[in-house]
């Protein structure tokens, strides 16, 4: 028998995290202990409506849901309505009929974290604001994550916001400045492991899926395609770490530390490699075919 992995998810939903929130939902090895929302792609009420509402469409509105940051550590979101669509996912499901759960999400994190129930993962694909706070007000919870996995960043590689910054990281600095200085082992996956993850619309466009869970996959990201007809590929990064939360062989690493421009300019957001070996776990060259290996198997697509 497989082991199964526990799984804490947090995120700004956003298509790209809808997709990679679906593939743990379809993984059997996975038990999704929760998802917690922070602001970015979306405002964080429509963050936490969207999550709901997507846990409703999958019948899966037993996973609970904890609201976390409206705001980052500084200044404000820089949101992206112009990727995700006004609404941060490529169609409007059903409003939800559950709400979050009362506790927030820094209280969330740090009960599973350190509960009975052992060592759960905990996947950011989001700015990094929640995990922050986790760490500046109960510093310990973090360390009992058996794996921590971010999507962020932008090391040796063009920016998506900037030239020089990746938005997760753009979006709260200082939050993710404090997670990656903080000596704890993350995995991070950066946009130039992103890059190498992407379809294309022809491919995207003929996909088909028989599983409830692979439709609404198939709805989000062929939305995504039909919203725009100059959209030629789209890129898995939050579905990247999400496989690499589950199968960490399909990506090579390396070991680095690295500095996060805080000041306003054109470094802000910015990952810089400050020498190495590190604490960091930074992913490498991806097996693109794994990946889509991972990915066909999950939603059954054909
Ligand atoms: C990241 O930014 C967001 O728009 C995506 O959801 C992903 O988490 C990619 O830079
Ligand atoms: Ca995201």
């Amino acid at each position: 028998m497989t082991q199964q992995i526990q799984l804490i998810i947090d995120t700004d939903p956003g298509v790209d995290d809808a997709i990679a929130i679906l593939m743990a939902m379809a993984a059997s090895e996975i038990e999704i202990l929760g998802l917690t929302t922070v602001g970015g792609n979306v405002p964080l009420a429509r963050a936490t409506r969207n999550a709901l509402s997507l846990l409703q469409a999958a019948s899966r509105s037993d996973i609970p849901v904890a609201k976390g940051a409206s705001r980052p550590l500084r200044g404000k979101f820089a949101y992206a309505p112009h990727f995700h669509g006004p609404g941060g996912l490529s169609q409007r499901l059903p409003d939800p009929a559950n709400g979050p759960v009362e506790d927030g999400a820094v209280k969330f994190l740090y009960d599973q974290l350190t509960g009975e129930r052992g060592e759960a993962v905990l996947v950011a694909l989001g700015p990094l604001t929640n995990l922050a706070v986790l760490l500046r007000e109960r510093p310990i919870a973090l360390e009992q994550a058996k794996q921590i996995v971010v999507m962020g960043g932008a090391v040796n590689t063009p920016g998506n916001v900037t030239p020089e910054a990746e938005f997760n990281f753009y979006c709260d600095p200082v939050a993710a400045d404090i997670v990656l200085s903080s000596r704890l082992p993350i995995t991070m996956v950066d946009l130039a492991a992103c890059r190498q993850v992407k379809i294309s619309r022809e491919q995207a466009l003929g996909l088909k899926s028989a599983t409830p869970l692979g439709r609404l996959m198939l709805d989000m990201l062929q939305g995504w395609f039909h919203r725009e007809a100059s959209r030629e590929e789209f890129e898995f990064c939050d579905p990247l770490a999400m496989a690499i939360a589950l199968h960490p062989a399909i990506a090579t690493a390396t070991k680095i530390d690295l500095d996060v421009g805080i000041e306003k300019g054109e470094l802000l957001g910015a990952t810089s490699e400050t020498g190495g070996p590190g604490e960091i776990t930074l992913t490498q060259d991806v097996d693109s075919s794994r990946f889509f290996a991972l990915f066909g198997r999950l939603f059954e697509l054909r």
